[in-house]
């Protein structure tokens, strides 16, 4: 079976490079040249945990090339997997997905199953469909699947090999019999449906976990008011099965390449047939809020940041990603610049994409303990790892006014409560000890 993926960002790169776990030979397509030239090298051009290493392992069934015609022309399922970024009236932009679909038609030389496996709107797998049967040549099937992906950046490899289901809607049996063919051997269950319906469940699940996120959010908020804590909320409302314990942490806000545009999207949608989702605009509403909480919250302390040193731990949008699309650290950072703060920044992953957007405006830091140097707050954005692990004295030790505004609840206030500090954090108590 000769399987081609366009695309070769978090969606199509991961696809590919599991597919190979189960013995399919790939060959990855993609316009940039720079990322072909990486693969070729053995490099993913993303930072996923666990993804370079079984492309290493599995080098001999992978191929990576610009040349998308010569791959696309005998393949037997090409993947899906281009970008469906947000367009400034929060549609979803289809230009990549529609132009990958042309140059498919254009090439195809034999029958051929196309699986659009980027996360887009109702109805688009049907205007695929159209668009290639108008264009390819005569005499030659061409069947349009539509195949979402749930991945998680940062677990991406895992939540693909072990993923809780695979979605198909199939316009036919003989599409559905070739998808198990590439699939069976994941000894995942499927859910078989028709091409909206899958298109449905991936925006569904995703917009449900995005309101679930800003449910608990505002929850948080009123926990503050009445002195409530919102940890301890989440523990008893999540051990009820019918809620569950995931995505219940309180914090400042969804960030990602997919619950932001996923929510604007679906609500687009739903608005251009004249429907209003009103549970999504409140959580996109919610969303944007929270995302300037901290500030806020450290205005209490200082009415201006004009030449304050400011600590900030933590740049990208979650832990164990190098991605910063739609990160609170975005929103916050240049409101703390335009206030004339001067700002030591630590994040030795998100560090490299971030010095793209601020080259010079602020002081990216080598250690822990050079950010928090004499500073007057210290701002958490991400629960990395390496800060849930600082010991809370390090802050007292090192900050000239030890004040903590941690967006993502990275200590216990049982703990922090031994320490000369000020900390503020999400739907729990301020502790004041200075
Ligand atoms: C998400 C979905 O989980 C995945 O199934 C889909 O395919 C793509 O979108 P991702 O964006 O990689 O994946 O990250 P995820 O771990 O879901 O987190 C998204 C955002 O929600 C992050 O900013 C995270 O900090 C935030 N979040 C998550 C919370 O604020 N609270 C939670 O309890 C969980």
């Amino acid at each position: 079976m000769k399987i081609v993926v366009a695309g070769t960002g978090y969606v199509g790169l991961v696809t590919a490079v599991c597919l190979t776990e189960v013995g399919h030979t790939v060959t990855c397509v993609d316009i940039d040249e720079n990322k072909i030239k990486m693969l070729k090298e053995g490099k993913s051009p993303i930072f996923e945990p666990g993804l370079e290493e079984i492309m290493l392992k599995n080098k001999d069934m992978l191929t990576y090339t610009t040349n998308s015609k010569e791959a696309y022309k005998n393949a037997d399922v090409i993947f899906i997997g281009v970008g469906t970024p947000e367009k400034r009236d929060g549609s979803a932009n289809l230009k990549y997905v529609y132009g990958v679909a042309e140059e498919i038609a254009e090439s195809l030389e034999k029958d051929c199953v196309v699986v659009v496996k980027s996360t887009v709107p109702i109805g688009t797998n049907d205007k695929v469909e159209k668009l290639i049967k108008n264009k390819v040549k005569k005499g030659i099937k061409v069947e349009i699947v539509s195949n979402p992906e749930f991945l998680s950046q940062g677990t991406a490899v895992r939540d693909t090999l072990h993923a809780q289901r695979i979605v198909l809607g199939v316009p036919t049996k003989i599409a559905e019999k070739t998808m198990r063919e590439v699939y069976d051997e994941f000894n995942i269950p499927y859910v078989i449906t028709d091409r909206p319906s899958a298109e449905m469940i991936k925006y569904a699940s995703n917009d449900f976990l995005a309101l679930k996120i800003s449910y608990i959010n505002e929850i948080a908020n009123l926990c503050e008011i009445v002195g409530a804590n919102v940890e301890d909320v989440a523990k008893g409302m999540g051990m009820d099965s019918r809620i569950g314990n995931k995505f219940l942490n309180a914090g400042i806000g969804y960030g990602g390449s997919c619950f932001p545009k996923d929510t604007k999207a679906l609500h687009w949608l739903a608005n251009f047939y004249d429907y209003e989702l009103k549970t999504i605009k409140a959580a996109i509403e919610i969303n944007a809020n929270q995302k300037l909480k901290l500030i806020k919250k450290a205005r209490k302390y200082y009415e201006t940041f004009e030449n304050l040193n400011i600590a900030v731990l933590g740049l990208t949008f979650k832990p164990n990603t190098d991605d910063l699309r739609e990160a609170p650290s975005l929103d916050n950072i240049p409101i703390l610049l335009e206030d004339g703060a001067n700002i030591k920044v630590y994040d030795p992953v998100g560090e490299k994409n971030y010095k793209k957007i601020y080259p010079n405006e602020l002081k990216y830091c080598k250690s822990i303990e050079e950010t928090l140097k004499d500073t007057d707050i210290c701002f958490i954005f991400t629960e990395w790892d390496f800060v849930k692990n600082i010991d809370i004295s390090e802050f007292e030790r090192l900050m000239k006014k030890p004040i903590i505004i941690d967006g993502r609840n990275c200590y216990k206030i049982e703990d922090v409560k031994k320490y000369n500090v000020i900390y503020e954090s999400i739907g729990r108590k301020t502790i004041n000890n200075i």
